[in-house]
């Protein structure tokens, strides 16, 4: 495995520069050596970014899940694959080996067969932090079923815009699920999105809180009974390089969530080689992410990347609060993590509670510390490097998104000196460039733009569900031949990178990506709203909140302005869920426009900082006179 596992610095520039010079030799090696191909493939690369058109490993044949579990068979098939730690700490941890996933994947497998579903078709994924979820994503890989997996915190609506938008027929969802000291009943929720869905013919059930639950005659089976049932022999289905392996939707600036399509060679070789890098993961090693499996860092990161290389990951059910805030210590001692990824708000979180939370645990198997999606300030690296580290493990500031699959910007242990914020360097394969407004390629180092990126990678995205157009106007045409990603970067005088984040509409809160435009819409459905504008701003623990500003309807009539949040806030739930509700919300009887009438995000921004003495021109607009108005009543 030459070049599988940088070592140092040079070597890592070594690569990089090989990686740059010839990309097909490049991933090719990495592709032929490490992976189980049915058919090799006639070209390793067909590209055009402006189209955009990508294909990797045009013409190979594989199953992603022969390489994530059959092939581990033989050397591993006793060893832990994934090991489920339960929301209550006194239940029992569970230990499948790779032998076990394998039987209970092929065997989930098969009941998806029997209920009809065939390769290409889309199976849509509503469950909790268990096991079952790993495994339902693997079945539907096992038989070339695409899978949409919708983060269970989300609502009902919009649930059924995502059931409705790939046309699932078949729901995998639970009784309920275990969230701290709470229960959230899913069960209900899926019902009540069904009743928008008309073509959902099937749900399955898994039992988790055994609570009383609706079963829809017809449509609703419990799982448990067909698994039973079910034969544990399931011959892989053979797939195309470029095939769909799933969907997963992200909120944009606009218009309603994008169906990121991922296809199955590319982004099985790239999850597999930046998972063996970044983490430096070695045989044995106990492997722990804490996002869930309803976001990309869940799908490459706990299960496919990490399976690809035959390692141990750990699933947690819980919350880091839950039965107190040393939970995650706690579950590092008692598993003995050796490499552990989260994000940046649980670190905030975890950083204003009592020190001996952590103190009182023996922390002294952690190797790899990991963080993800948001930019790490400085205050919350330290005391992750101090407290949780002991200063011993290096930080990987992991930069990437849905779209991207897989991690592009990130130190490599004990090769990339880290620098607290900086992201550092792109991996092998990935060739950033930063832009000015104009479209203009910025040389040198210390400069700063808009982040793009040259050159197609193995597990870019494919096109957006059902409308490539869309995806061609989003992330290809701002900078012609480049994919542009909607963040900020500046690359310092080394050539290191710091993300400074988004500079569209999307608003990061809590590591979760919103878009202001979905969350409007949902705002202007209260019948007392006549218009409103959603705008960040800095949030100790979540990096940023939400700031609304709405504009009532005239009624002439007299409302309780704290009720009136209370419902804006409900229907946020309603339409999107809790993590889209507002922090503040102030009635103003206007909004800043331009002449063309568009609102100007800039200044609300500006004023929800708090730096109206920074607001700039705004004699352009043409309602000038409603800024003093809005500071006047900030919150
Ligand atoms: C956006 C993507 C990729 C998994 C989780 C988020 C922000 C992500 C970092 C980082 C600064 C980061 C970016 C990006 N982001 N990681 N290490 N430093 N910003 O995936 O929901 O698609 O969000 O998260 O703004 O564009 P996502």
């Amino acid at each position: 495995m030459s070049n599988y596992h940088i070592k140092n610095l040079e070597e890592y520039f070594q690569v990089y520069r090989k990686s740059v010079r010839d990309p097909e030799t490049f991933w090719e090696e990495i592709a032929e050596e490490n992976f189980l191909w049915r058919k090799p493939w006639d070209r390793v690369l067909e590209h055009d970014l402006t189209q955009p058109a990508v294909r990797w490993f045009q013409g190979a044949q594989l199953n992603i899940t022969e390489n994530c579990i059959d092939r581990h068979l033989y050397a591993r098939g006793s060893k832990t694959a994934l090991l489920f730690e339960p929301n209550d700490p006194s239940e029992e941890p569970q230990h499948i080996t790779y032998k076990q996933l394998h039987e209970r994947v092929c065997k989930f497998a098969n009941v998806l067969k029997e209920q009809g579903v065939k390769k290409g078709d889309r199976v849509c994924i509503y469950l909790p932090m268990i096991p079952e979820l790993a495994i339902a994503l693997l079945a539907c890989a096992r038989i070339g079923a695409i899978h949409s997996v919708v983060f269970a915190g989300f609502s009902s609506t919009a649930l059924a815009t995502r059931i409705n938008d790939c046309d699932c027929s078949i729901v995998v969802t639970s009784d309920g699920g275990y969230r701290g000291a709470k229960t959230i009943d899913l069960k209900g929720i899926v019902d009540e999105a069904l009743e928008h869905c008309k073509g959902v013919t099937t749900v399955l059930v898994v039992k988790r809180i055994h609570s009383e639950i609706n079963m829809h005659k017809g449509r609703d089976i419990w799982l448990q009974p067909l698994l039973d049932e079910a034969s544990s022999v399931c011959p892989a289905e053979l797939m195309e390089a470029e095939d769909p392996l799933f969907i997963l939707y992200t909120s944009g600036s606009t218009g309603k969530p994008k169906g990121m399509v991922h296809t199955t060679a590319g982004y099985m070789v790239y999850t597999a080689y930046t998972f063996k890098n970044v983490f430096q993961y070695r045989e044995d090693d106990v492997y722990w992410c804490t996002a869930d499996i309803g976001w990309i860092t869940g799908h490459s990161y706990i299960v496919y990347g990490p399976l690809a290389n035959g390692a141990t990951t750990v699933l947690f059910e819980g919350v880091p609060s839950y039965p107190d805030w040393s939970r995650f210590w706690a579950v590092v001692e008692k598993h003995k993590v050796n490499q552990f990824y989260t994000a940046p708000t649980a670190i905030r979180a975890l950083a204003k509670e009592r020190l001996d939370f952590s103190e009182n645990h023996d922390l002294s198997s952690l190797k790899i510390l990991g963080t993800v999606g948001e930019p790490i300030n400085e205050e919350a690296w330290h005391w992750y490097n101090d407290n949780i580290g002991k200063k011993q493990c290096p930080i990987v500031d992991t930069w990437w998104q849905t779209e991207t699959g897989g991690i592009m910007i990130s130190p490599i242990p004990y090769a990339t000196p880290t620098i607290p914020t900086f992201a550092t360097l792109p991996l092998p394969g990935i060739q950033p460039a930063l832009m000015d407004e104009e479209g203009n390629t910025l040389h040198g180092n210390s400069v700063s733009g808009r982040l793009c990126i040259g050159f197609p990678w193995p597990a870019m995205a494919r096109t957006i569900w059902g409308d490539h157009q869309r995806y061609k106007d989003t992330y290809f045409s701002t900078f012609k031949g480049y994919y542009f990603t909607g963040d900020g970067a500046l690359r310092d005088t080394t050539g290191y990178y710091r993300i400074t984040g988004r500079v569209d509409d999307v608003i990061i809160v809590s590591g979760h990506n919103l878009g202001t435009a979905p969350i409007e819409d949902a705002i202007n459905e209260h019948p007392a709203v006549a218009e409103s504008a959603i705008v960040g701003f800095p949030h100790e623990i979540k990096g940023n909140a939400l700031y609304g500003f709405v504009i009532l309807k005239e009624t002439g009539e007299q409302r309780d302005p704290a009720n009136l949040r209370k419902e804006i806030n409900q229907i946020i739930t309603e339409h999107i869920g809790p993590i889209a509700k507002l922090d503040k919300i102030q009635f103003t009887e206007g909004l800043p426009k331009t002449r063309s009438g568009k609102i100007m995000r800039r200044i609300l921004r500006k004023i929800a900082c708090g730096e109206t003495d920074q607001l700039g021109d705004t004699s352009t607009l043409l309602n000038p006179e409603v800024v003093d108005a809005i500071i006047k009543d900030v919150l």
